[in-house]
């Protein structure tokens, strides 16, 4: 079963109407040659989010975003590559794969269990709402119904074959519900037995709403406290998370808390924080992390506060190092988990635990400091010696040299035997490190089929868009230039189409394309498709969207050359730091005053942003 690729990629792409995709999930307005509307991957009021139809792309001259049909279902969807594909060919019936008589077998038998898992599902879920002790048990809990229905829980009754029963009764065979984990063949042969009696039910739902498999929960203090299906044709339990169906219904979620346990998830849930996922009663594995990293840019890790919950967020942390993830972790302090924190607490509470988690390399010196007496000068020597490791797995230099003054101060040890411990003991270990950062794979983004979503990074796409305004119409032109932010363009080929621009303008209205691109045919180091891009006429904006746009771009470039400005900053006083000899109070001061000034001007910008 292989993907033909490019063909695959070019018939859905000639196959979906992108206006009629996009349209499933905002508003469109035709407006010239192309369509508008709000763009759903930021917050606007005003709509700069474009959709050619004839050239099928889209692009936000917001926040940049843009490609074809397939980089929207990825985008809007959470989809790998391959998934969108499948998604896309799904929806518009386009047949995606090459089937083998044996692979549709398989999918059929595929689709057969779903259908159990749900009817499965449907039945614990009545039995749960007429059953007064299950009910009773959950209420207790602090669930309510509404809760209960937004996780499908169920209930499985006392006895022995009512799922049996009723699944046989609905024609399905003993045999294939026997290989989905739901009943178990009698050791006499005589028969079946429901596997999961007097339990509650937690299905597993993937992010498709299709029931994967089961969970199920004692109602008092019997053996064993959990019962989870068995792995089957649909149920891999290492590539699924319990609660990522709930996520994946929004797209950008910033936050993402990884738990232990259901009722932690659902505990979250019930009271309102909805971005928690728990791995499946097994240890976290690399493809949940790679999952995760598709649904949430900050990950905080929030394990039972128990010896085994510490140990698991060791492992775990370095599962995401491993994919160049930096969590956080939550620290539950007296509480055993995040379902017992609630019980005393609230959503504000626990949203101040989130705010107070802890940086990984914090955390660890937290537990370190708990694990050795640093008053014993032999412990201080291991604490350091662990710890300095833990310091190897930072990125950034900057990050790593922040820790180490900072244990240096805290330990009274010298910098130099810190680091020298840090950078020099495991050298091979170090470098092992860093190729493989550059080695790793870059799975989907590095498929390049289309140059129209080739553009490029964030802090160019700003000049691209404000030169093509400037281009389009003078008035344009004249707006921007009364902002005084030409000095800060950045990129080479930018700059160099500015000057042109200035230079025509300078005694004409209106500028013809086919004159920059003749000028500049003949300058250095041009990047032609950052000029392209500039030139590229065909999508264009309705009026009333464009002071807006222009006072974003115009921000966004703020933003960047002040950014761009502090960092020259904080490398000097790196420098300054390092260069012990002669130390100028004065100079240090005069920096440090620079970079609060610097962080002012740039959080009254991000306020503006807000306000
Ligand atoms: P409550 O006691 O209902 O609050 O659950 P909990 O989440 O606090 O349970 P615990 O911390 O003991 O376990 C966390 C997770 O480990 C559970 O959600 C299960 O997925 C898994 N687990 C716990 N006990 C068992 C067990 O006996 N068998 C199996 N297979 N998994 C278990
Ligand atoms: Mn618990």
């Amino acid at each position: 079963m292989s993907y033909r690729n490019d063909e695959v990629v070019e018939k859905i792409k000639d196959t979906v109407d992108i206006v009629d995709f996009i349209s499933s999930y905002l508003k469109l307005d035709k407006s010239g040659a192309n369509y508008v509307g709000l763009c759903p991957f930021h917050s606007e009021k005003t709509p700069s989010f474009t959709v050619s139809e004839n050239k099928k792309i889209f692009h936000c001259f917001g926040c940049g975003v843009g490609g074809d049909v397939l980089e929207f279902a990825m985008k809007k969807e959470n989809l790998s590559f391959p998934e969108a594909i499948n998604f896309l060919g799904d929806r518009y019936g386009i047949e995606v794969k090459k089937q083998s008589p044996e692979d549709i077998k398989r999918q059929e038998q595929r689709n057969k269990s779903y259908e159990i898992n749900r009817e499965a599902a449907k039945f614990f879920l009545n039995n749960l709402l007429e059953n007064k002790s299950a009910l009773k048990y959950l209420n207790d809990r602090g669930i309510n119904n509404k809760v209960i229905r937004n996780f499908g829980l169920g209930y499985a009754l006392d006895g022995w074959e009512y799922l049996h029963e009723f699944l046989i009764g609905k024609g399905y065979k003993s045999q294939e519900l026997e290989e989905l984990g739901l009943v178990g063949e009698r050791s006499n042969g005589n028969g079946f037995y429901d596997k999961f009696r007097n339990r509650i039910i937690f299905p597993i739902i993937d992010t498709r709403s299709r029931v994967i498999g089961f969970g199920g929960r004692v109602l008092d203090d019997s053996m064993p406290k959990y019962l989870n299906s068995q792995e089957t044709l649909v149920f891999n339990k290492g590539t699924h998370l319990y609660g990522l169906n709930n996520l994946a219904k929004s797209s950008d979620r910033e936050k993402l808390i990884l738990v232990e346990g259901y009722m932690d998830v659902i505990s979250l849930y019930n009271n309102e924080i909805d971005f928690s996922v728990a791995s499946l009663g097994t240890a976290l594995t690399p493809s949940q992390v790679k999952l995760l990293k598709r649904y949430g840019e900050e990950i905080y890790i929030c394990y039972d506060s128990d010896l085994a919950g510490i140990k698991a967020t060791d492992k775990a942390i370095s599962l995401f190092l491993d994919e160049d993830v930096t969590p956080k972790v939550i620290m539950l302090g007296e509480y055993k988990d995040p379902d017992d924190f609630f019980e005393k607490n609230e959503k504000e509470d626990f949203e101040q635990l989130i705010k107070n988690a802890l940086h990984f390399i914090d955390y660890k010196i937290h537990i370190n400091k708990e694990k050795y007496n640093l008053e014993d000068i032999e412990d201080k020597i291991k604490f350091t010696i662990d710890i300095s490791k833990d310091l190897r797995l930072l990125k950034n230099p900057i990050e790593i040299d922040v820790y180490i003054n900072k244990l240096s101060k805290e330990l009274n040890i010298s910098k130099e035997a810190i680091e020298k411990e840090v950078f020099n003991k495991d050298e091979k270990n170090y470098k092992k490190k860093q190729t493989r950062k550059k080695t790793k794979p870059n799975n989907h983004r590095n498929i390049n089929y289309n140059m129209n979503t080739v553009l490029p990074k964030s802090d160019i796409r700003a000049e691209v868009e404000l030169l093509r305004m400037m281009i389009l119409d003078r008035k344009y032109y004249e707006v921007i230039d009364a902002q005084n932010i030409f000095k800060d363009f950045k990129n080479h080929t930018c700059k160099e189409i500015l000057r042109i621009v200035e230079d025509i303008y300078f005694d004409e209205d209106y500028i013809e394309e086919e004159r920059i691109r003749r000028i500049i045919a003949n300058k250095d180091n041009i990047d032609f498709r950052v000029t392209e891009l500039i030139l590229d006429r065909e999508i264009n904006f309705e009026s009333e969207n464009i002071e807006k746009m222009l006072n974003d771009l115009i921000r966004t470039i703020r933003v960047n050359k002040l950014i761009s400005e502090r960092k020259q900053v904080r490398d000097m006083i790196k420098k300054l730091d390092e260069s012990q000899e002669s130390m100028d109070p004065n100079a240090f001061s005069e920096l440090f005053k620079k970079l609060t000034s610097l962080n002012g001007k740039l959080e009254n910008i991000r306020y503006e942003d807000r306000g």
